[in-house]
């Protein structure tokens, strides 16, 4: 005869017992607050919830009671087994929150310490310089071109129209390297490059040089033996003094700003023919004050030498002069910091001091 189970044997369903439950809650909650920390919780929480747990237990037991009693049985234990997970739950919340407080307690940064922090280097603003000129004529499509600065004297003097006994070889004191009649000198001007160019690149060329340059100056406010120049030189067909003019102009307002006035003034370089100076109105006094020490009155600054290319120069550098003309200029770069940035004394620029060169800010 077959029929729904009404009989089951007690002993197997003691966990089921009210009072065995009822235990069993209290035993997992007195076990949940008694854990002080996450690890204690865990071990306790295997215990009380675990698969083995008298609740875990319990609830398999419903699975064998007759249908009349599941649902009690089910509830009781399903209520049961509920407080427990809330209740572990809530102690594993505080617990964390304990932890979390005192890992900012012992983690804690001191942010007012002293730190070993060490200053980055700056760039020298004579280089920031120097790459602002450089970028100008790359932008106008001129290359970029470089020559040694221990010259051959042929390149600093003879190329460049200079007669061995030419009383301009004295305009520029020289340092010459030993032997002194070895011919070579540490180069004067940047000058020596357009010679190399012409003979490198031939014609037509476009190129911008930029470099250190040396002469026998005794270093005081406005002198260095030591100093920058950009060198500029564009040979082609028909070249007149009028490209000269745009192009100095050009460098003289992306250096100093838009509307910056200039002005050519007759000169001579044996390298040039016409040559000429150019000056820049005087930054300080704008040509109105006969007592300006910056222009001493005359409201004007020398800024460099130009002019068209000698017939001399081209020749000693292959170029046929009936075909091409060309524009050269020769600008102090150093001079140009200080018109630009009001540094007054040029030792400034070269003595090293980085809190000298953090004033023009990084720009790396
Ligand atoms: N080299 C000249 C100097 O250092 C400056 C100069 C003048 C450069 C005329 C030029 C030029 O290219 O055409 O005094």
């Amino acid at each position: 005869m077959s029929g729904p189970n009404t009989s089951y044997d007690p002993v197997e369903v003691a966990a089921l017992d009210p009072e065995a439950v009822d235990a069993a809650v209290a035993a997992a909650l007195a076990a949940a607050s008694a854990a002080t920390t996450l690890e204690d919780l865990k071990a306790a929480r295997g215990a009380h919830q675990g698969d083995k747990s008298p609740l875990a237990l319990a609830n398999r037991e419903i699975g064998a009671l007759p249908p009349s009693a599941k649902a009690e049985a089910g509830k009781r234990v399903g209520q049961a087994r509920g407080r427990v997970g809330q209740a572990f739950a809530a102690r594993q919340a505080e617990l964390e929150a304990e932890r979390d407080e005192r890992i900012l307690v012992e983690e804690a940064v001191d942010v007012t310490l002293p730190t070993g922090r060490r200053p980055l280097g700056r760039r020298h603003p004579i280089e920031l310089m120097s790459q602002r000129i450089a970028d100008l004529f790359v932008g106008m499509g001129w290359e970029v071109a470089e020559g040694p600065e221990v010259e051959a004297e042929w390149f600093n003097f003879d190329a460049l129209n200079f007669d061995a006994d030419h009383p301009a070889r004295q305009m520029q004191d020289t340092f010459y390297v030993d032997p002194p009649d070895g011919g070579l000198v540490l180069r004067t001007h940047t000058s020596p490059v357009q010679a190399r160019t012409l003979l490198e690149r031939g014609v037509p060329v476009y190129v911008a040089a930029i470099g250190r340059v040396f002469r026998t100056d005794e270093l005081d406010a406005t002198h260095m033996p030591a100093f920058h120049q950009v060198e500029g030189l564009a040979v082609d067909e028909g070249i007149t003094m009028a490209h000269l003019k745009g192009t100095l102009d050009r460098l003289a307002a992306e250096l100093f700003g838009e509307g910056i006035t200039t002005r050519l003034r007759p000169s001579f370089f044996p390298f040039t023919e016409p040559s000429a100076e150019m000056d820049l109105r005087c930054f300080v006094c704008r040509g109105e004050d006969p007592d300006c020490r910056t222009c001493k009155g005359t409201g004007w600054i020398e800024w460099g030498g130009c002019g068209m290319v000698n017939r001399n120069v081209l020749l000693a550098c292959g170029v046929d002069p009936e075909r091409y003309t060309g524009f050269a200029f020769g600008m102090g770069v150093d001079r140009a910091l200080m018109f630009r940035t009001g540094v007054s004394d040029m030792r400034d620029m070269i003595e090293g001091d980085v809190r000298f060169d953090a004033q023009f800010g990084m720009e790396i």
